[in-house]
């Protein structure tokens, strides 16, 4: 897959009119530019409902900023240092599809519009220009995660890649998987955020709805960054196999229950290259003295979790949304993923902005690879809006959940045919928050 630096393709055109008609200046911000970018910085923190940034956080997510396409609205004629009212930024970062191939993703950050601005139609000329920008650039895919799950929808995002949140009565559980054969030992933070970054990094190229991490947020999961809130807090511990070699990591805090000397362990991330290390990792923190809850979120559907103790209904499973997709090209995002099985279909597309809009003839063979034409003239066999299509694309959703919803229109056998040959395995998920 090759890489695009997003940086380089320019603010949209046409929200830029559309924003200058409300009088307000949209514009990529030139990140070099010390007080701009301090300006977003602030802006975005602000609205996340965060504290005022000081001098270090500053500096530590500059570096993480500075990689991005950082896109700001600023009322017009607003100085230099005057904070934007609007703020965005993008980046194009592999994303694993089914059947492990790697597709580049436009992934949207940081959307947020000041208070005093708000539901004015800024977000939609900014998230709206953002898909203009990454579809000029020839990305056919764009995502994020989502703070409210009903913000997205409208253009024509859908949830795509669904997670669990497990929260453990570790003593109802107990233990009933087997006892690993490698060791597990404490590591400092420098240690832990490079040995998260290398399994991760590992592990998500194998698994669809995977995305690349970054530095920042290995530093920030693992505590090693100092402007980490409670950083002191965060302990990290790795899994070596009976070889000796890294499978996997494990960040956590621990919180005491009033005082009672009984705490609860709260996962930041736990990665796992193999099913040893997974349950090496999972026995750690369920089994730890003094632990009588454990809590983890963004785990994949599938996790075995609820299998490796011996009483599930001591481990309470919610499945809720996390990652979000958008077709912006249809062909190349369907082309470039695996089918579980043959399928023949004239999908019809409906998407208000026009990137995935049309009749597809979408054909994939006994070998799982995939065919997609324009359809012209033969009436469709199914019809979705493109926020349904994306939801099926990592194979973490079932067409039958969304024809039963009314979202997907065709006849029980298409819909059949469509479910069987969108879904994938591995069960696509995604660990972390971008
Ligand atoms: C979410 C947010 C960016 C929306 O900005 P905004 O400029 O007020 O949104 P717009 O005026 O462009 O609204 C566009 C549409 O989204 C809807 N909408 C806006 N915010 C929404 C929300 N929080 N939940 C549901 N719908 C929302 C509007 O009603 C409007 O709907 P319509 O197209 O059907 O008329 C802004 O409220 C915000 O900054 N929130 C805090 C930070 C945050 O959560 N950001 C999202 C990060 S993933």
């Amino acid at each position: 897959m090759t890489t695009l630096d997003a940086r380089a393709v320019p603010a949209d055109s046409t929200s830029t009119e559309r924003l200058s008609s409300a009088g307000l200046e949209y514009r990529v911000v030139d990140f070099s530019d010390d007080e701009r970018a301090t300006g977003f910085q602030r802006a975005a923190d602000r609205g996340f409902l965060g504290a005022e940034p000081n001098a270090e956080s500053l500096a530590q997510a500059r570096k993480t900023f500075a990689e991005r396409r950082n896109v700001a609205v600023y009322e017009a004629g607003a100085s230099v240092s005057a904070l934007p009212v609007a703020t965005t930024n993008a980046w194009v970062t592999p994303l694993t599809v089914p059947g492990g191939a790697e597709v580049g993703m436009w992934a949207i950050s940081m959307v947020t519009v000041a208070a005093t601005h708000r539901r004015r139609g800024i977000a939609r000329s900014l998230l709206e220009g953002e898909l203009r920008a990454a579809a000029s650039a020839g990305v056919p895919i764009a995502g994020l995660t989502a703070t409210e799950a009903t913000i997205y929808g409208r253009y024509g995002f859908g949830s795509a890649i669904p997670v669990s949140r497990f929260t453990v009565d570790t003593r109802q559980a107990g233990w009933g998987g087997v006892a690993p054969l490698g060791r597990i030992e404490y590591i400092d933070r420098e240690t832990l955020a490079a040995d998260i970054a290398m399994v991760h990094d590992r592990v998500r190229r194998g698994v669809p709805g995977r995305i690349a991490g970054w530095q920042g947020r290995w530093e920030g999961i693992s505590g090693a960054a100092a402007t980490v809130h409670d950083r002191d807090k965060v302990r990290g511990i790795r899994y070596l196999d009976e070889e000796g070699v890294l499978r996997g990591a494990l960040a956590y805090t621990l919180r005491e229950k009033g005082e009672t000397f009984r705490f609860a362990l709260d996962v930041g991330i736990l990665v796992a290259e193999t099913p040893d290390a997974l349950a090496a990792l999972w026995r750690f923190a369920l089994q730890h003295d003094l632990v009588d809850e454990v809590t983890a979120d963004l785990r994949p559907v599938d996790d075995p979790l609820p299998w490796l103790v011996l009483d599930p209904r001591g481990v309470n499973q919610v499945v809720h949304d996390h990652g979000w997709l958008r077709i912006l090209d249809v062909p190349a995002a369907l082309t470039a993923r695996r089918f579980s099985a043959p399928l023949d279909a004239v999908i019809r597309v409906e998407d208000p902005l026009g990137f995935a809009r049309g009749d597809w003839r979408l054909r994939a063979g006994s070998d799982s690879t995939a065919t997609v034409e324009r359809a012209e003239g033969a009436g469709p066999d199914i019809t979705l809006d493109v926020s349904a299509l994306s939801s099926l694309y990592a194979g973490g959703v079932r067409a039958s959940s969304l024809h039963g919803a009314g979202r997907i229109a065709a006849d029980a056998s298409a819909v059949e045919a469509l479910d069987r040959a969108m879904i994938s395995f591995p069960v696509p998920s995604l660990d972390i928050w971008y």
